[in-house]
């Protein structure tokens, strides 16, 4: 049966709520923000749902700092999740939100009451929340000026240990909404409210979301950051080119190859995450040669449909690897929480197994990019450096296209290096690592 909520604002946090628990039971801000909640929100009640989430999750670690010092007993394990979450909301907007405090507190409770199994901690929300925000300018100054206390140790210092000069700025750019950039796949006028970055690519300065104009259902353009947009962008000219997109789903730099001419194969092996890149083939009506394979098992001579397909091998792969993801915190700060040295060392070896296989399927003269989404030298720089010592017949080259780009993006060894504080006047930008290496 359907929750009757006092109001609208109420749905909507009691919404987020849901979401986030749904975060902590392992699945990824997307997924949860993909439920039919969400989606059955007003559009205008969505920003606040999202706001509560994701500021939620960039603040959890704080959060969790200051309960230890203002939830006098550790709630039982059967509560835990509820508790934490809900005075982890309740936080967010009494510290980092314009919400009057009187209908924070009040929200809060109803939102315990509205289940019978966690009413009975409606009492102990209220005055834990009420207890933090009669100290509030204290705790802001004590727990929310620490950016190590914000992204967690382990983290901070990795980062630290990467970025000694700039870490402060790279903090504050990570902690910063994020922005949404749209690929034109066909000629069509730029909306309006939106600004040219490159020739395809454009820029909606509020943060706008592009699924509603008519040249979005119409398959015209598609969501794509900057950062995603740089490894085929800087490929140049690949009309005509044989490419093989390794790690492809949910494809949005498949779309932006087949868009710019080329004969792409795309690989991947998740079935749900190729769903979507069927889905954004069907809607564009764009055509690639989709393989749900793992990398580590893709053979050059089959294919789902045309067993001749992948004979000769490919005169340009992109490698968009799996990674720790860490250049993308603004738009998925669940990272923040998911990020351990240990994970990072795993992935590491996948994409270097990942790289070594891929340079079997290219051509002679054929250019391997390799592209990760990870602030982390280890699974870039790196990596290509290793590669390059066990692959004496690879070269980095030159990004053979780099108009319009701000030269300090590709660094001293040709790479391309993009951080979060770049480009601050257009709102910043994705984390991202590209090499291109010729064979
Ligand atoms: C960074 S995402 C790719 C994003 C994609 N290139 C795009 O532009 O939309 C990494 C992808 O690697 C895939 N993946 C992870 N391990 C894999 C493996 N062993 N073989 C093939 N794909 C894998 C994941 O399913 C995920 O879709």
């Amino acid at each position: 049966m359907g929750i009757n909520y006092k109001n609208e604002k109420l749905r909507s946090r009691h919404v987020a709520f849901e979401i986030l628990l749904y975060v902590h039971k392992g699945y990824s801000l997307k997924e949860a923000f993909s439920g039919q909640n969400f989606a059955a929100l007003p559009d205008e009640a969505k920003p606040f749902t999202k706001f509560l989430v994701t500021q939620t999750m960039r603040y959890q670690n704080v959060f969790l700092m200051i309960f230890k010092e203002y939830l006098q007993k550790k709630p039982q394990n059967k509560s835990i999740k509820f508790v934490y979450t809900i005075l982890s909301m309740g936080c967010c907007e009494l510290l980092l939100s314009q919400q009057k405090t009187n209908i924070t507190l009040s929200s809060y409770t109803e939102i315990t009451k509205i289940d019978k199994k966690t009413n009975h901690l409606s009492g102990i929300i209220r005055a834990v929340l009420g207890k933090i925000d009669a100290n509030k300018e204290a705790i802001i100054q004590q727990y929310l000026t620490d950016y190590q206390n914000i992204f967690g140790s382990e983290l901070y210092n990795h980062l630290k240990a990467h970025y000694p000069e700039t870490i402060t700025e790279l903090c504050q750019a990570l902690l910063q909404e994020p922005v949404t950039d749209i690929l034109k796949l066909q000629d069509v006028p730029t909306p309006s409210g939106y600004q040219a970055l490159l020739p395809n690519l454009m820029r909606y300065e509020n943060g706008r979301r592009p699924e509603n104009l008519g040249i979005f259902v119409d398959g015209e353009i598609t969501i794509q950051s900057f950062a995603s947009h740089l490894p085929i962008y800087c490929m140049g000219d690949i009309k005509g080119k044989k490419l093989l997109d390794l790690c492809a789903a949910p494809g949005g730099k498949t779309l932006q190859a087949i868009a710019s001419g080329a004969d792409v194969t795309a690989v991947d092996i998740s079935a749900k995450r190729l769903e979507k890149l069927h889905e954004n083939l069907k809607r564009t009506g764009l055509k690639a040669n989709i393989i749900q394979s793992d990398v580590l098992e893709f053979s050059l001579d089959t294919t789902d449909n045309d067993p001749n397909a992948n004979k000769d091998k490919f005169d340009i792969i992109l490698l968009d690897a799996p990674c720790t993801a860490t250049g993308t915190i603004r738009k998925n700060p669940d990272i923040i929480q998911n990020f351990s040295l240990d994970k990072m060392k795993k992935l590491q070896d996948l994409q270097a197994k990942m790289l070594h296989y891929a340079s079997t399927l290219l051509k002679e003269n054929g250019v391997l990019i390799y592209a990760v989404c990870s602030l982390s030298p280890q699974e870039g720089e790196q990596q290509i450096f290793k590669f390059l010592e066990s692959n004496p017949k690879f070269s980095v080259i030159e990004p053979p296209c780099v108009a319009g780009l701000d030269p300090q993006i590709i660094d001293s060894n040709k790479f391309v290096r993009l951080l979060p504080y770049h480009t601050p006047d257009q709102g910043g930008q994705d984390g991202f690592f590209v090499a291109y290496l010729k064979k």
